[in-house]
């Protein structure tokens, strides 16, 4: 059983197949947490707590007096304000007589097989209920009537365990929640470093390592979408961790909106790890008999380093996040319209690259941004989604047949969340955007954001992606989102539910993926925001990819591509070849280079291809014919990184398919310089065992010798660039 109560000692033992997670009931009024880490297969010796802690005789003196000396220094599994417990809290109410104490006793639990639904939120499942088991305790604060449920999942093929909370008011008084923590975790020990993605437009996910500090560390985000900013992850590792070896505990949250998530580490070296909803500018009124569902978290913990954690996360995503017809299955190679044309196009210049695209052996055309409304530039037509008849006489529908005749699907950009003041929509809905009365509002990119806490304004979203994907014969969706939030108010809430409109804006936008993408099945829909902000888990229970980032310069999407697959999996991640140089960069990458970086993650073109030269043309064709040789083990195999752009001169990583038979190097050189020896780079993830023939060689190489004597790499000229294809022979 993967999810064990021992009665005696009072212990949950959930389990996956490397990892346990245990806890206990102290009393009735305290979950005590015990241990996070590798498998422990017996328990015995777990009683004699006094190992554990320091201060160890004054906090049972605590404990011995029961809930209102909650020690301080006690590993909680759920922390409350009002206890003497002073670490950040994991919950935090006000309640009708204005007190803001939470004192939770236990109430019940239920061991069950499976895992459930969590309503209106995205969260991982399984097909079959003997993958998971599911605990869930139930906690009772008997002054107030407000109950908890911890619900925990534990995955029987991955070391991984999911967690929510739900909080219900089961007593006769409105409760104010001012804050819920979907996870917290307190560890004895602090030798941890703290690893995270940050970035902005055009960097998203720059890995970043701090060491831990006395005090809080902690990543937010406050613009009403999880953001480039900061992505909704963290990772804790102890020093000296490195891609394969050491030990990490990794956190990614599955929600979209303002989250926060970091660590505390109190003056007696205890560290509180912690991550949910943000509880700045946070706060939900919860009515007798009502419920609030708190977004799930995953955890995962790797001993195999780096490496062991992002495999994890990425089978666990793409098996048990990711949804509908294309789960695992190829999608087509696509040439976008935007890096070639921008807003200037009409319809003889999209069929003219549907044209030159099918040659090449690309399968769709995605016509972006500037096709609807009057839009010559990004001023306006943002909610007026009737196509530009002066740019496309035959309309959407029109074009479409004319580019599946031409042999390519058709796909196409909306921004559905968004609205320009100078649109007919603004014109008819002024009040359809977030605002306040009497504040104005700041635009951004010329926009404003629809307020999706309202039903209305939801409706007609569906309404008119459901006329639009009916309307013609669209088998793509490229979903935009290019601005934050600011200004965040509506005009239909009170004015003391005016704090919950950027949760209930999530909430809805959830609803509205949910009812599209379920009455589209056969459409791909991409996520996207201003690149590759907003990619966070709880998106990717809608979206089949995301497109990575608007830079596609090849050097920064090394880097980019490499951060991002801490938490994603590469079949995920759009990747496109573009113009070299990219936008404000001005710097120049090979054809080749800018293809091999874009081969590992949904492949296509996004460059005016209509006169290339003959050589171009060929490069390209080769390419296309590669990628479609490699994809299945880059979107299913295991990815290991070899070589961090963060800390080298250089970039490696590789792909390893389920079976060990074909292996794929990427290996990049940064900068050049003179006397550079080569690069020995050891591979990783190999039958040690097994001969491997360098795929258009006659060079066979043991796995042993790949993995331990390694290879050396050349590193000649600026971002010059290789992939190598190693097939199992023996
Ligand atoms: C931002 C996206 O990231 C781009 O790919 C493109 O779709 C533009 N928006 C269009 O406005």
């Amino acid at each position: 059983m993967p999810i064990n109560f021992y009665e005696g000692e009072k212990i949950f033992h959930i389990t996956t197949p490397n990892t346990s997670y245990i806890f206990r009931m102290n009393g009735e009024y305290m979950l005590e947490h015990l241990y996070y880490g590798k498998k422990i297969e017996k328990l015995d010796g777990l009683e004699n707590r006094e190992l554990f802690y320091n201060f160890t005789s004054r906090n049972y003196e605590y404990l011995e007096q029961g809930i209102a000396l909650h020690g301080e220094l006690i590993p909680q599994e759920y922390g409350f304000f009002g206890s003497p417990d002073m670490r950040n809290p994991s919950f935090h109410a006000k309640y009708s007589d204005g007190s803001r104490i939470t004192k939770m006793k236990y109430v019940s639990h239920n061991i069950f097989k499976g895992k459930p639904k969590l309503k209106g939120l995205p969260a991982t499942y399984v097909e079959n209920e003997n993958d998971a088991e599911t605990l869930e305790i139930k906690v009772k604060d008997e002054y107030t009537g407000l109950s908890l449920v911890y619900r925990y999942t534990a995955f029987l093929n991955e070391d991984a365990i999911a967690r929510s909370v739900d909080v219900i008011n089961e007593g006769t008084d409105d409760i104010n929640i001012n804050s819920v923590m979907s996870m917290s975790i307190d560890f004895c020990e602090q030798d941890f470093e703290f690893v995270h993605l940050y970035g902005a437009w055009a960097k998203e996910r720059a890995i970043e390592k701090t060491p831990l500090h006395h005090g809080t560390t902690k990543i937010e985000s406050r613009r009403g979408s999880s953001s480039h900013h900061h992505s909704p992850f963290f990772a804790l590792s102890r020093k000296n961790t490195t891609e394969e070896f050491g030990e990490v505990y990794g956190f990614s949250l599955l929600y979209s909106g303002n989250f926060e998530a970091g660590v505390e580490v109190d003056t007696y070296d205890g560290l509180r790890a912690f991550m949910g909803i943000n509880s700045f500018d946070f706060n939900w009124l919860l009515k007798s008999g009502e419920s609030f569902h708190a977004p799930e978290v995953v955890m995962v913990y790797s001993n195999n380093g780096f490496g062991g954690m992002s495999r994890t996360f990425h089978d666990l995503y793409r098996n048990n996040l990711a949804r509908g017809n294309f789960k695992g299955r190829k999608r087509p190679i696509v040439i976008n319209s935007w890096e070639a044309a921008m807003f200037d196009f009409n319809e003889d210049i999209i069929l003219d690259y549907a044209k030159a695209a099918k040659k090449l052996g690309i399968e769709m055309l995605v016509l972006d941004d500037g096709w609807f409304g009057k839009r010559k530039n990004d001023k306006s037509s943002l909610g007026d989604w009737e196509p530009d008849f002066e740019k496309l006489p035959n309309g959407i529908t029109g074009l479409s047949d004319k580019i599946k005749k031409e042999g390519l699907e058709f796909g196409l950009w909306y921004e559905p969340e968004m609205i320009s003041p100078d649109s007919n929509l603004y014109r008819q809905h002024p009040d359809w955007c977030l605002h306040v009365d009497g504040r104005g509002t700041s635009l951004c990119r010329s926009q404003l954001v629809l307020d999706l806490s309202r039903d209305d304004v939801c409706e007609y979203i569906i309404g008119f992606l459901r006329e639009g994907l009916k309307s013609a014969s669209i088998s793509y969706i490229k979903w935009d989102f290019n601005r934050n939030a600011t200004e965040v108010g509506s005009a239909l809430l009170p004015a003391e539910r005016q704090v919950e409109v950027s949760h209930r804006y999530i909430l809805n936008l959830y609803k509205i993926l949910e009812t599209i993408t379920s009455e589209f099945p056969d459409v791909i829909f991409e996520g996207c925001s201003g690149g590759g902000g907003r990619f966070d888990a709880g998106m990717m229970h809608y979206f089949h990819q995301y497109w990575t980032s608007d830079d596609t310069d090849a050097f920064e999407r090394i880097k980019i591509q490499y951060g991002t697959s801490m938490v994603m999996p590469t079949e995920f991640c759009t990747a496109h070849v573009s113009h070299a140089p990219f936008g404000r960069l001005g710097r120049n990458t090979s054809l080749k280079t800018r293809g091999n970086v874009a081969t590992f993650g949904q492949f296509g073109y996004e460059m005016d291809i209509r006169e290339l030269s003959e050589d171009e043309a060929e490069e390209i064709r080769a390419q296309i014919e590669r990628y479609n040789q490699l994809y299945k083990t880059i979107h299913t195999g295991d990815q290991y990184r070899l070589i961090s752009p963060f800390e080298e001169n250089c970039a490696a990583w590789e792909y390893v398919s389920k079976d060990k038979n074909e292996v794929i190097f990427f290996f990049s050189t940064i900068l050049a310089k003179p006397q550079n020896p080569p690069r020995k780079v050891r591979l990783a993830g190999l039958s040690e065992e097994s001969l491997y023939r360098l795929r258009g060689t006659d060079e066979v190489y043991s796995g042993g010798v790949l993995m331990n004597f390694g290879i050396s790499m050349n590193m000649l000229t600026d971002f010059d660039s290789e992939v190598l294809v190693f097939d199992k022979v023996k």
